[in-house]
């Protein structure tokens, strides 16, 4: 998938974590945000929607988690209003967690898992060809059932899939427990993976938050930990 020629930046929407990535995401391939919850991974991927929609992408928002209005809401809250670009349609919000509990509530005999799995390519279908922004919030929910085999093999065929529509920059969130399941094995597929965590600092006891980048291919990275927090003004790097 790699070219040789250089590659084009897409801005993450966080000014400090543009300046470490020479720019932004590598444009047109595919990044995992992992971390445990409250981590921070959903204003991540808010941050990324609300660069893109401002500078006139189309984009997809696959939502598993959380329904349409929170997320809107958390947007607003942050300064990173979201409404006018979902409410002109640039950005769509995909309900994938209502089909999915709908699917539940309609089976025949209630609880049936073979009703709950979406094969992981099949999200390719919510996403038109001329998207150029897609975040799927989070891919954890579809994998707990998967052999790590069958994870790596449906993984990569949603990569696969996305990358070969041109233009188009995928963002993958996804949660710690099932990642650590899949045996860490997301990371291997994609661009770039960001590693979110909360610790607590030894010397004054205060817990933090901090991010890591194991992987950015063609982007000169210092492997440090990088101290963040949230503010009202959306994520902000020390
Ligand atoms: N306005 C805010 N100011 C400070 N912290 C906030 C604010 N909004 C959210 N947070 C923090 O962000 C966390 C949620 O982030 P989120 O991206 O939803 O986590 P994740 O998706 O990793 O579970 C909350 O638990 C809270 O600590
Ligand atoms: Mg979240």
């Amino acid at each position: 998938m790699e070219g040789s020629k250089s590659i084009g930046r897409i801005s993450s929407g966080i000014e400090g974590l543009d300046l470490k990535l020479d720019g932004g995401y590598p444009e047109g391939r595919s990044i995992l945000i992992t971390g445990g919850t409250g981590t921070g991974k959903s204003i991540f991927g808010i941050h990324f929607l609300y660069s893109a929609c401002r500078n006139g992408k189309k984009c997809v928002l696959i939502a598993t988690e959380e329904i349409p209005e929170d997320i809107i809401k958390q947007s607003e809250i942050l300064g990173l209003g979201l409404s006018r670009y979902y409410e002109s349609g640039q950005l769509v919000i995909e309900k994938a967690f209502q089909s999915r509990s709908e699917k539940v509530q309609t089976s025949k005999y209630g609880f049936t898992p073979e009703g709950l799995e979406i094969e992981l390519p099949s999200l390719a279908d919510f996403i038109p060809s001329s998207t150029e922004v897609v975040v799927i919030d989070n891919i954890g929910v579809f994998t707990l059932r998967l052999s790590i085999q069958d994870f790596r093999d449906q993984f990569d065929a949603l990569n696969f899939v996305l990358s070969s529509m041109e233009g188009c920059t995928a963002m993958f969130i996804m949660d710690e427990t099932a990642c650590k399941m899949a045996k860490n094995i997301a990371e291997y597929s994609v661009t770039g993976s960001l590693r979110l965590s909360v610790n607590e600092n030894p010397y004054t006891g205060n817990t933090e938050r901090y991010l890591t980048i194991p992987k950015m291919r063609r982007t000169n990275l210092k492997l440090e930990s990088i101290r963040f927090e949230i503010t009202l003004e959306g994520i902000r790097l020390f």
